[in-house]
C-alpha cells in the first residue's frame, strides 16, 4: 500500500475550515452586486493597509499587475534601468519590461539567496530608476543595506512582497521600507484569494492615487481619461474573501514558523543546508527551501514517496528564453545558477502535521546520508 500522499500546499483544507463564513461573505457580495471597486474592495484596502501599518492600500489583479502599475506610478519608463535579482519568479523581471525600461540584475547572498547589497553597489549607474529587492520565500531583503544606497543615489525602491505577507524586520513590517510594496493574493499565497489578486501599499498620497487611476483606464472621474491605462481592478468577491482571511494570516504565519523550526531541528545534525533567517528578520516562510547536493534525484525519491516538493526556481531569470535580448548569459551570475541546480521547496503549509514533517524530514536525511544529497 502506497503511503499517505504530502502536497507541497493544501489549500482544499484552509479553506474547507473556512467555507461557511466565506459562504456568508459571497452571498453578501451577490445580493449587494457592486462587484468590481465595491465596499469590500475599499474595506479591504484600509484594512490591508493598517496590517501592514501603511497609509494606502490599493488593489489590482494580480501581484503582477502591482507590480507593473507601481513602477508606472513612479514613473519608471523607457530610457530607465531598475534592478532586480535573478533568483525569482518571473513577473518580478516582467513588470520591468512592461513598462519599456531596461532589467539589471545583480546576484543574490550566498547565504539568504536574496539580492546582495554588496553588489548592488556597483550597479547603479545615472539611468537607473528604482530598485526591486524580492522578499522571496516569505524573508525581508536587507532593506537597510539596500534603500541606504538607494536614498544615496536618488533611486526609488519598489518592494516584491508577493511572498511575505506579514514578514517583518525588527518589527517593521515589509512595506515599511519602499516606496511601494507590491502583495500578490494568488490562491498559494500565505494571503491568497480563490483567484488572481494583488495589491501596493504605499504611504505616498501621489503613488496611490496614481496606481488607483492606473488600474481603471486612467479615470480621474466617469468616463474622465486623465492617462492611458489598464483593466486591473480587485475584484469584490475576492476582496470579501481576503477579509475573511486577513483575520486568520498572523496565525497561519505562526503555524508556518513552527513548521520552518521543527524541520530546522530534525535536520540539525544532518548535511541538509537549511533555511538561513537573520535574527532581525520574521521570515514567514511562504516556502521552506533546502539545499542539497542531487536535487533532482531526491525530487524523484520523494515523489516516489508520495511527497510532492517544488523547484522556486529552476532557471534563473537571466536565462530565460524571455530575457535573452538583456545580454545575459551562463556564468554571469554564479550565485542564482547554483542554487537554481541545488535548492528545493519542502511541503508547508498551516495546518501542516508534526507527524508529516517529521516524515519529509526522515526522507530527505536517509537521502542525504546516503552520500547523494550532500551541498
Ligand atoms: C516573487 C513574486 N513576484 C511576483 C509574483 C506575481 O504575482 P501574481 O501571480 O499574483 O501575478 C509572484 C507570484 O507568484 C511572486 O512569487
Amino acid at each position: 500500500m502506497s503511503e499517505k500522499a504530502i502536497p507541497l500546499v493544501d489549500l482544499v483544507s484552509q479553506h474547507l475550515a473556512l467555507s461557511d463564513e466565506i459562504g456568508r461573505t459571497l452571498s453578501d457580495v451577490i445580493a449587494d452586486g457592486s462587484f468590481t471597486l465595491g465596499s469590500p474592495v475599499k474595506m479591504f484596502e484600509e484594512e490591508f493597509a493598517s496590517y501592514c501599518g501603511a497609509r494606502h492600500a490599493i488593489g489590482v489583479g494580480s501581484g503582477s499587475d502591482a507590480l507593473h502599475l507601481a513602477l508606472r506610478a513612479l514613473r519608471v519608463g523607457p530610457g530607465d534601468d531598475v534592478i532586480t535579482t535573478p533568483n525569482t519568479f518571473i513577473a518580478t523581471i516582467e513588470a520591468i519590461i512592461r513598462c519599456g525600461a531596461r532589467p539589471v540584475l545583480v546576484d543574490v547572498d550566498e547565504d539568504t539567496y536574496l539580492m546582495d547589497p554588496a553588489r548592488l553597489e556597483g550597479a547603479i549607474t545615472g539611468r537607473t530608476k528604482a530598485i526591486v529587492p524580492v522578499h522571496l520565500y516569505g524573508q525581508p531583503a536587507d532593506m537597510e543595506e539596500i534603500c541606504g544606497m538607494a536614498a544615496e543615489h536618488g533611486v526609488k525602491v519598489i518592494e516584491d512582497a508577493c511572498q511575505a505577507h506579514g514578514a517583518s524586520i525588527n518589527g517593521m513590517k515589509v512595506s515599511h521600507f519602499g516606496d511601494a510594496a507590491c502583495f500578490s493574493f494568488y490562491p498559494s499565497k500565505n494571503l491568497g484569494a480563490l483567484g488572481d489578486g494583488g495589491i501596493v501599499v504605499t504611504d505616498d498620497s501621489e503613488v496611490a492615487e496614481r496606481v488607483a487611476r492606473l488600474r481603471n483606464h486612467g479615470e480621474s472621474g466617469k468616463y474622465n481619461h486623465a492617462e492611458p491605462g489598464f483593466c486591473s481592478r480587485l475584484d469584490s468577491i475576492q476582496a470579501a474573501v481576503l477579509r475573511v482571511k486577513l483575520k486568520y494570516l498572523d496565525r497561519w504565519n505562526t503555524e508556518r514558523r513552527r513548521g520552518a523550526e521543527l524541520y530546522n531541528a530534525l535536520f540539525k545534525d544532518s548535511p541538509v543546508v537549511v533555511p538561513f533567517c537573520k535574527p532581525s528578520n520574521d521570515h514567514v516562510y511562504h516556502l521552506y527551501v533546502i539545499r542539497v547536493e542531487n536535487r533532482n534525484l531526491l525530487q524523484e525519491r520523494l515523489a516516489g514517496r508520495n511527497i510532492q516538493t517544488g523547484i522556486h526556481y529552476p532557471i534563473p531569470l537571466h536565462l530565460q528564453p524571455s530575457t535573452k535580448e538583456y545580454g545575459y548569459g551562463r556564468g554571469d551570475f554564479p550565485v542564482a545558477e547554483r542554487l537554481a541546480d541545488q535548492i528545493i521547496s519542502l511541503p508547508m503549509f498551516p495546518g501542516l502535521r508534526k507527524p508529516d514533517i517529521e516524515r519529509v524530514a526522515y526522507e530527505v536525511i536517509e537521502f542525504s546520508l546516503s552520500g547523494s544529497g550532500v551541498a
